[in-house]
C-alpha cells in the first residue's frame, strides 16, 4: 500500500496541488512611453542552461499582465530584478501584483529603487528598462520571439480580455489566458558580496537571503519564507582507475598523447563527462600546438577553465 495520497491536479497545480518553492522576481519592462514597469512574478526558470550557444530564462506570465503585453507590443528588453528578504520588501513586492492597474498606476507607488543597468552602458542605443537596486542579482534579458516563430504574436490585439486561437507550445501566447517567454540573458549583475562569494568558491554564510515565494495559496495571501542556513553535502568521489581513463584517453585522438600523470589529475570525473573533458584537452593541445600532454599542461588547462568559471 502506498504511503501516499492521490491529490486532485487542479489548473496553477504548483500553488493550489503542491508545494513548490520559487524565487520571487520583480520583472522590468519598457511602457509605452519609455518609462519602467515593474511587476512581481515567481515562474521564472532557467531555460537553455549550456551548449545553445547563449543562455536563457523562461517566464510563464498572465498573456494580459503589462509585462506580457510590453514584450508583446515588441519592446522585447526585460531585466529579471531577483528579491532577497527585507524590511516590508513582502508588501510592496505584492502590491506590484496586483492585476489590472496600469504601469504609471503602479509605478506611483513603487516602493523599492530604480537605477540603470549594465547593458545600456555597453549598448545605449538599445533602450533598456532599469533594474532594482535592492536586488541581489538582476538578469538584463531579452525576449527570443524568433523562436516558434511567436514574432507573429507582437502586435495581436486581446479580444475581450482574452487571446484567441493559434496557441504556441512554448514561446509567445500559449493559451487563451497565458503566455511564455524565452528570455536570453545579455548579462548577469550582481551585488558586490554575492559576487565575490561566487569568485571565491562560494560559502554559506555570505549566501544572500533570497526571498523563497510558495505562491497565492488560499485565496487571500501570497506565502514567502527566507533562505534557511545553508548546509553543503559533498559528493561522495568515484574515482576511475587509471586504466580506465587511459582507455578513453587514447580513443579520443590519435595525434594527442596523454601521460600518466595527467591522466592522474582526471580520475575524478565522472565517466560520463569523461569524454567531454578529454576532447577539452585535445583542443587546447591542437591549439597550441602540443602533441603531449602531461600534468604540467593539464595544470594550465585547468587553470584556464577555472578562470573562465570565475570571469567577470
Ligand atoms: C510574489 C508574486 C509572484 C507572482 N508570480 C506570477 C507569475 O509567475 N506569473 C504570473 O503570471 N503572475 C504572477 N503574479 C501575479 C502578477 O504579479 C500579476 O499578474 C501582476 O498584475 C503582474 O504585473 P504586471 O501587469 O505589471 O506585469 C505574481 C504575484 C506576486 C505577488
Amino acid at each position: 500500500m502506498s504511503s501516499f495520497k492521490d491529490l486532485r491536479i487542479v489548473d496553477n497545480f504548483y500553488q493550489t496541488s503542491s508545494y513548490f518553492p520559487m524565487p520571487t522576481v520583480m520583472i522590468s519592462t519598457l511602457a509605452e512611453d519609455g518609462s519602467t514597469s515593474v511587476g512581481s512574478y515567481s515562474l521564472c526558470f532557467p531555460y537553455y542552461i549550456a551548449g545553445k550557444g547563449y543562455y536563457a530564462m523562461v517566464l510563464e506570465a498572465r498573456n494580459s499582465s503589462n509585462t506580457a503585453q510590453h514584450l508583446l507590443a515588441g519592446r522585447k528588453t526585460v531585466a529579471l530584478n531577483f528579491m532577497p528578504d527585507g524590511f516590508g520588501y513582502h508588501k510592496k513586492i505584492v502590491a506590484q501584483g496586483w492585476p489590472g492597474d496600469t504601469p504609471a498606476e503602479k509605478m506611483k507607488n513603487f516602493g523599492f529603487t530604480l537605477e540603470d543597468g549594465l547593458c545600456i552602458e555597453e549598448d545605449p542605443k538599445t533602450a533598456r528598462p532599469k533594474v532594482v537596486a535592492e536586488a541581489y542579482q538582476v538578469m538584463e534579458c531579452t525576449w527570443m520571439s524568433d523562436l516558434e516563430n511567436a514574432e507573429e504574436d507582437i502586435g495581436r490585439k486581446l479580444e475581450d480580455g482574452c487571446y484567441p486561437p493559434p496557441y504556441r507550445n512554448f514561446n509567445g501566447i500559449t493559451s487563451q489566458y497565458g503566455a511564455h517567454f524565452i528570455l536570453r540573458i545579455d548579462k548577469m549583475l550582481m551585488k558586490p558580496k554575492y559576487h565575490q562569494n561566487i569568485i571565491d568558491g562560494v560559502k554559506g554564510r555570505l549566501w544572500p537571503n533570497v526571498l523563497i515565494c510558495h505562491g497565492y495559496r488560499d485565496s487571500k495571501n501570497f506565502w514567502f519564507a527566507r533562505t534557511p542556513r545553508l548546509v553543503p553535502e559533498m559528493l561522495p568521489l568515484r574515482e576511475a582507475t587509471l586504466s580506465s581513463v587511459r582507455y578513453a584517453a587514447d580513443r579520443t585522438d590519435p595525434d594527442v598523447h596523454f601521460t600518466d600523470d595527467a591522466l592522474q589529475m582526471i580520475l575524478n570525473v565522472p565517466r560520463i563527462f569523461l569524454p567531454t573533458v578529454l576532447k577539452g584537452c585535445v583542443k587546447w593541445a591542437k591549439d597550441h600546438n602540443v602533441t603531449e600532454i602531461t600534468a604540467k599542461e593539464m595544470q594550465i588547462i585547468n587553470d584556464k577553465r577555472a578562470k573562465e568559471k570565475g570571469k567577470g
